[in-house]
């Protein structure tokens, strides 16, 4: 039997992933891999959406490929490649845009979130039209599972919606795909704020972890961590929110349970335990940095490298155009 296929997408808008991005996305997406046929997205054009500057994208871009390949994603296994790359995204944005309904469309939280604080008159219509991007983005591969994150439900949902509709009134085109919604505990939380989910855009910067920092400011992060009353080293989200988040981020990275860690630390400090939890992310990290910052020397091999999935992903991608075209009438 044929592997399933997985998809997902990652906005190129930031100088490094956090760690809240490994934890609770592109983790999961490495160990698809090994079962799935996956094919992962770096999604510039959605990252056009909001107000961009040339260089930084391009920078981002490339420095997004980097971590994905640092961090695991390996180009035989996966399908890695540039959305922009592949212009059958915008081909089949375009059907979808033409296939949601303008009331469905306006009922997008995260589009609500984002316009309301972006100002009605400066969001974008792009911005408006991202959930029709992204599922042509998700139905151009015939995608039966999306790992996202909570946030996305809707987005899926949106997707299979429109997907249906095509399906039933021009006839059998896209499969239909199922959310992925990443568990509980792959959410990683702001460590100056543990009440807060790690987050570029919220929190002072204190409280995030960027993978491509150096080993010496993340340790400093690690070690001015936000730690809750008492003494103890107990996984306890709602007495101890700052705790069982660094318990979280010890273990998703050590690989030790929890209740391994709460007895390894009985009776020791909470200061003890920062010092630990500092010293385990900086050493994971440690390699895939050095990798990650040798793929940027040589962008002329990494491009290759995009462009390579990006030409296996238009001719998967194109057989899909073509399918939703005919049925649609369109003369081919
Ligand atoms: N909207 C997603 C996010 O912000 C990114 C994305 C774009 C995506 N296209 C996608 C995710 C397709 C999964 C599948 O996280």
């Amino acid at each position: 039997m044929s592997k399933k296929r997985v998809l997902s997408g990652i906005q190129p808008t930031s100088d490094s992933f956090h760690l809240g991005n490994y934890l609770g996305a592109v983790k999961q997406w490495v160990d698809l891999q090994e079962t799935h046929d996956a094919f992962y997205c770096i999604v510039d054009l959605h990252a056009l959406t909001v107000e961009t500057d040339p260089k930084l994208l391009r920078k981002r871009t490339l420095t997004s490929a980097a971590q994905l390949l640092a961090l695991g994603i390996s180009p035989e296994k996966s399908t890695l490649f540039v959305q922009s790359q592949v212009p059958q995204h915008n081909q089949l944005g375009w059907i979808m845009e033409c296939m949601a309904g303008f009331g469905e469309a306006s009922r997008m939280t995260q589009f609500k979130d984002k316009s309301s604080k972006a100002g009605a008159d400066a969001a974008r219509v792009g911005l408006f039209t991202y959930p029709m991007l992204m599922a042509g983005d998700i139905l151009l591969y015939q995608t039966n599972l999306v790992p996202v994150g909570e946030d996305q439900r809707q987005h899926i949902e949106l997707t299979r919606d429109i997907a249906g509709r095509f399906n039933s009134k021009y006839g059998e085109t896209f499969a239909i795909p199922e959310g992925f919604i990443l568990k509980q505990g792959a959410k990683i939380f702001d460590i100056q704020d543990p009440t807060a989910k790690m987050s570029k855009s919220s929190g002072s910067g204190a409280g995030l972890i960027d993978i491509l920092d150096t080993p010496e400011v993340n340790a400093k992060k690690f070690k001015s961590a936000v730690t809750d009353a008492g003494r103890e080293v107990k996984f306890d989200l709602v007495e101890k929110p700052g705790i069982s988040n660094l318990l979280t981020i010890h273990a998703a990275l050590s690989g030790k349970s929890i209740a391994d860690l709460e007895n390894e630390f009985a009776g020791k400090g909470y200061g003890d335990f920062k010092g630990a939890v500092a010293e385990v992310v900086v050493e994971y990290f440690r390699p895939i940095r050095a990798h990650a910052l040798e793929l940027l020397q040589d962008e002329a091999h990494l491009i290759s490298i995009l462009h390579k999935g990006s030409e296996k992903a238009r001719s998967v991608a194109q057989i899909t155009v073509d399918k939703a075209y005919k049925n649609l009438g369109i003369v081919l």
